[in-house]
């Protein structure tokens, strides 16, 4: 028996203003908004949390953040933190990610307290890992993901992690139209189910959603979710139009 049910969760990253994203909720609660077979999350940018917040109240669509300071509250010019999320009844947070990482300098040890800080506030983390094209290429893949996801979950103990969600995004995969094979995305996704078995426990580890990141669409969505350690998707631009990301979400109905 799966004991994951699949999750879809839509990364806009910096697109959509509170007007937009409220229309693109709209029609998303339409069609399906009352699901419960698969778990859909909508990660808007912050000014939009609210107005998409209100739209899909009464659906079973979940709100996530793209990402948060780890303080409660201070001076952090520019910053949004986990109470203020909360506040605005986000439940999902993405941390991690890789544009976080490589175009705004965050490091594992910087992202290992914005996770604490979200587990801490009961949001529940989505956590990035994922290689660049050189670090694939030079066969250092598995190393990456197992320094990224073992410094980053420093500290998270075994009740913890039962609410944490992970994201394996090869960077070269990311916006590119190349969605990486089902065997390499297989193949990672084991790996991954391997250390958290390792960090957590198996019956732990056996709970814990993994989705795939990158250039996932509807067309290449079955195959990847037909995978047995495969758990649903991180999608970016296929989430900015109602009807791929509802097509995301009936391919994720299917493979359930
Ligand atoms: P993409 O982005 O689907 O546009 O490749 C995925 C992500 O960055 O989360």
């Amino acid at each position: 028996m799966n004991l994951r049910k699949k999750l879809i969760a839509g990364n806009w990253k910096m697109n959509k203003t509170p007007a937009d994203g409220a229309a693109l909720v709209a029609e998303l609660v339409a069609t399906v908004g009352k699901l419960t077979d698969v778990d859909i999350v909508v990660c808007p940018p912050f000014v939009a949390l609210e107005s998409v917040g209100r739209a899909l109240e009464g659906s079973t669509v979940k709100l996530g953040a793209q990402n948060l300071h780890p303080e409660a509250s201070g001076a952090f010019t520019g910053e949004i933190s986990a109470p203020m999320l909360r506040a605005l009844f986000t439940t999902h947070v993405i941390l991690g990610h890789s544009e976080r990482r490589s175009l705004f300098g965050e490091t594992d040890a910087f992202i290992n307290l914005k996770v604490l800080a979200a587990m801490k506030n009961q949001l529940r983390p989505i956590f990035c890992v994922g290689e660049s094209l050189a670090e694939r290429e030079a066969g250092a893949t598995l190393k990456v993901v197992q320094t990224q996801l073992e410094a980053g979950l420093e500290g998270v103990s075994k009740e913890q992690a039962a609410g944490l969600i992970v994201a394996y995004e090869p960077v070269w995969a990311i916006g590119t139209g190349k969605v990486a094979t089902t065997d390499q995305a297989q193949e990672v996704h084991a790996f991954i189910r391997g250390l958290l078995t390792n960090l957590f426990t198996e019956p732990v580890a056996q709970r814990i959603r993994i989705l795939y990141g990158g250039s996932m669409k509807p067309a290449n969505a079955p195959e990847l979710l037909a995978q047995k350690d495969i758990d649903g998707g991180l999608i970016g631009g296929a989430s900015l139009e109602a009807r791929s990301f509802v097509e995301l979400v009936k391919a994720a109905v299917a493979a359930k």
